[in-house]
């Protein structure tokens, strides 16, 4: 029997996998179901103990790409296979989120938007998509698609990486020296890196002062990467233009947070890409296949790297 723990939306997940698996047993805290007989858990932002309670848990599925509120729990052991979502939807509306950032610099929206207020009618110098540079940290199953098709619809795109990548129109950098290398000529920022003790704080003043006046910054990934302090101070020195945020420290954003108001910020509620149920759940059904054959499920996270 599979344990599902999601909201909101529950019953749409429900009917996602009464369709894909007729034959599956799927059940919810409502159901107050026996834990002995719980084999797997499908879950997102999992409560306190969630996986403590079931004894005979044979593998967990994270129904989002970010694993890191399963990772080093306590009520989880790294013997269970901990799978998580890759793309399922989610490259598609990344690419939006990313596009309308991108675009908002470009084509200068942020700006028009002030000088509409003002009532100006002032014209900017057109810039091409030649022109902007989009640098993408984080190349998973996520950042390869979304780097692929903001290439094809012709940016130049580079994107960094722990290990060396081939990637089609895709310029890849890896290591330390290659993140500055990346920074220093991104005329747009964007993370889609995984939240692991090596990218908390990553986007830090020392390393956002390297990115080229003007720059913009897209944080679709996790909060915790962000100095915020950092990021403010060099968005009001005039060195940043823009920054669009749809992850934060501490979610939903504390209601006096500065960044709420700054005019050089776009603030959205972790909206960036939503996690739909039908690929989801046909994920899920797949690698539940794949675990009864004794295959490797897909989106399998390594304990070592913790994604
Ligand atoms: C959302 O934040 C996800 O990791 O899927």
């Amino acid at each position: 029997m599979l344990y599902l723990h999601i909201e909101p939306d529950q019953q749409l997940w429900l009917d996602a996998f009464a369709s894909e698996a007729p034959d599956l047993k799927v059940v919810t805290a409502e159901d107050n179901p026996d834990p002995d007989k719980v084999r797997w858990v499908a879950a997102w932002n999992p409560s306190e103990g969630l996986f403590g309670r079931f004894p005979n848990l044979e593998a967990v599925f994270a129904l989002g790409a970010g694993v890191d509120a399963f990772v080093r729990r306590d009520d989880l052991s790294e013997d269970v296979p901990l799978i998580r979502l890759l793309d399922a939807g989610m490259a598609e509306q990344m690419v939006e989120y990313i596009l309308w950032a991108t675009l908002t610099v470009q084509r200068d929206f942020d700006r028009y938007q002030q000088l509409q207020q003002q009532q100006k009618w002032q014209e900017h110098t057109a810039r091409l998509k030649k022109q902007m540079r989009l640098g993408i940290l984080g190349l998973g199953a996520l950042g390869q698609e979304v780097a692929t098709q903001l290439a094809a619809y012709g940016y130049p795109v580079s994107g960094w990486k722990r290990s060396p990548l081939e990637l089609e129109g895709v310029r890849v950098f890896t290591g330390d020296q290659g993140l500055d290398d990346l920074v220093t000529q991104s005329d747009v920022l964007i993370s889609l890196l995984p939240n692991t003790p090596q990218t908390r704080g990553l986007l830090n003043g020392e390393l956002l002062k390297k990115l080229p006046q003007g720059a913009a910054l897209v944080n679709v990934a996790r909060g915790v990467q962000v100095v915020d302090e950092d990021l403010l101070q060099l968005l009001d020195s005039g060195h940043l233009r823009f920054a669009a945020l749809d992850v934060f420290h501490e979610e939903p954003l504390p209601p006096e947070h500065p960044f709420w108001t700054h005019p050089a910020i776009r603030v959205t509620p972790h909206m960036a890409a939503a996690t739909l149920p039908e690929p989801a759940v046909e994920q899920v059904v797949a690698n539940l296949k794949k675990l009864e054959a004794g295959e490797e499920p897909a989106g399998l996270v390594k304990a070592e790297s913790g994604y």
